[in-house]
């Protein structure tokens, strides 16, 4: 996990400076990757805005990230539904008055045998990581 945060913070590092980045949004972050962005963004005075479905995930990596002296606002929610996008993007218009980064990091990966794949599976797979990566 800290090695895949560690990657993405080599590429990103250029982007934000140019950028001039002020806020994001970051789906999932309430654990995992999604969490370990958060909180290099924040350490480098980013607001975030920090998505996850899980109310009690989101509630506490944001207490962690403002307790380092980081901006943060939990928004809990599912990441594939259009309109709780809608809702990610108006707060963070609301809260910080810009948003400069959007990133969709919840997602779904499956594994098992092709022919036990169902339809539900596969609408939700396509929602969140298509639609919830696209909107
Ligand atoms: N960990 C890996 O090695 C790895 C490798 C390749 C890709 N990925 C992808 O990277 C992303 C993050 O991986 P991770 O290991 O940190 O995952 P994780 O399972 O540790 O954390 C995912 C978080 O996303 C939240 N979440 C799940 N569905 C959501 C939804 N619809 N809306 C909002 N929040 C939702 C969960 O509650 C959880 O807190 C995932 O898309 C995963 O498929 C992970």
């Amino acid at each position: 996990m800290a090695l895949i945060a560690r990657y993405f913070f080599k590429n990103i590092k250029l982007l934000t400076q140019f950028m001039d980045t002020q806020s994001a949004i970051i789906t999932g972050a309430g654990t995992g990757i999604g969490f370990e962005i958060a909180k290099q963004l924040a350490q480098r005075g980013i607001n975030i805005i920090l998505n996850d479905m899980d109310a009690e995930k989101a509630k506490s990596a944001c207490q962690l990230i403002n307790a380092a002296g980081g901006q943060c606002v939990a928004l809990v929610g599912n990441a594939s539904d259009y309109s709780f996008i809608q809702q990610l993007v108006e707060s963070a218009l609301h809260h910080f008055g810009t948003l400069d980064l959007a990133i969709a990091n919840a997602g779904i990966t499956t594994f098992g045998r092709f022919i036990d794949y169902t339809p539900i599976a596969f609408d939700s797979l396509v929602a969140l990581n298509l639609k919830g990566t696209f909107f």
